[in-house]
């Protein structure tokens, strides 16, 4: 893994990638889900090349789209692996993840010119070298909706990037049709409608459902008991079915967190997971259900 010192850039580095890979693997979503963000990638990479995008309207721009902690950030990284993997013909693929907070400027004007840089400069450099996945991460930090955008805090500002990311994504994906960009955002309703017309694919990723949930805990315990193996047996405990039915409307990040906070429920499992009891965990879930519940 290397990084880069550009702004607004949290990472780059090469494709395919194990751990990528693993964290596409940690993701419970419908299979079909994983299917279809991965077709709409895989075709953007093959068919744009070869079309005229006025005929054939493909920008090679997907959207992910839900509530925090639902794994967004987690499949999209995941998605540039498996492109890769798919296409390995299309040369040397790399992989860059924007980290839109820092492009958040004070100044006035601030916010665009970065916007502008980032995607004009660094992106096409990168872009420019070989197939690349760009992860536009919490997009609606950046491509807020114009026509909700308020008075507070530099509308102006916001309502300028907006549109430097818009012209400067329309520019890229005119440039260059080895690029992807996945982008995620927690909130649709405040990305900009432009932005949003422009996506292949808008996937809604949802809270886990039952299945989910109880897959969900069961790998994050099938993790720890690599190490504390006593921790394995807990799926086939008595009460395991009522740890999951309790935890039943946490998101993923939720759950796991949860199960991290069973073992630090005492000194003793603390120090070994493996003492963790169907109970702690239960209790567990029911405390990050409590948190979860809105405040009065
Ligand atoms: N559907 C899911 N399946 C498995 N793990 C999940 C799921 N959703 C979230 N997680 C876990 O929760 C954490 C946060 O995920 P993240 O990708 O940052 O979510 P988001 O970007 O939607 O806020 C990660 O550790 C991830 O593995
Ligand atoms: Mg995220």
């Amino acid at each position: 893994m290397s990084s880069t010192d550009a702004e607004g850039v949290l990472e780059v580095r090469a494709l395919p990638d194990t751990g990528l890979r693993s964290e596409w693997d940690s993701i419970r979503v419908p299979e079909q889900q994983k299917n279809r963000l991965l077709s709409m990638a895989v075709l953007a990479t093959t068919v744009r090349p070869r079309v005229q995008r006025s005929r054939v309207p493909l920008h090679g721009f997907i959207l992910l789209v839900g509530a925090p902690g639902t794994g967004k950030t987690t499949l999209g990284r995941g998605l540039a692996t498996r492109v890769a993997e798919s296409v390995p013909s299309a040369g040397n693929w790399r992989f860059l993840q924007v980290e839109p907070h820092a492009l958040v400027s004070a100044g006035l004007g601030g916010s665009q010119k970065k916007v502008r840089r980032l995607l004009g400069e660094t992106v096409a450099e990168y872009a420019a070298a070989g197939p690349l996945v760009v992860l536009l991460d919490e997009v609606e930090t950046l491509a807020a909706d114009r026509y909700q955008i308020s008075l507070e805090a530099n509308p102006l500002d916001v309502l300028r990037a907006t549109d430097a990311v818009l012209a400067g994504l329309d520019e890229l994906a005119e440039r260059f049709p080895g690029l992807l960009v996945v982008a995620t955002s927690n909130f649709v309703g405040s990305v900009d409608a432009a932005l949003l017309s422009r996506a292949d694919l808008v996937e809604t990723i949802a809270v886990p459902d039952r299945d989910g949930v109880k897959w969900i805990v069961c790998d994050t315990l099938a993790e720890l008991s690599r190490t504390w193996s006593a921790i394995g047996k807990l799926p086939s405990a008595p009460g395991f079915a009522k740890v999951v039915d309790t935890a039943v409307g946490l998101d993923g990040r939720q759950l796991r967190k949860a199960v991290v906070a069973a073992c630090a429920g005492d000194p003793q499992s603390a120090l070994d997971p493996g003492k963790v009891s169907v109970e702690a965990l239960e209790h567990a879930m029911r405390q990050a259900r409590a948190d979860t519940e809105p405040r009065k």
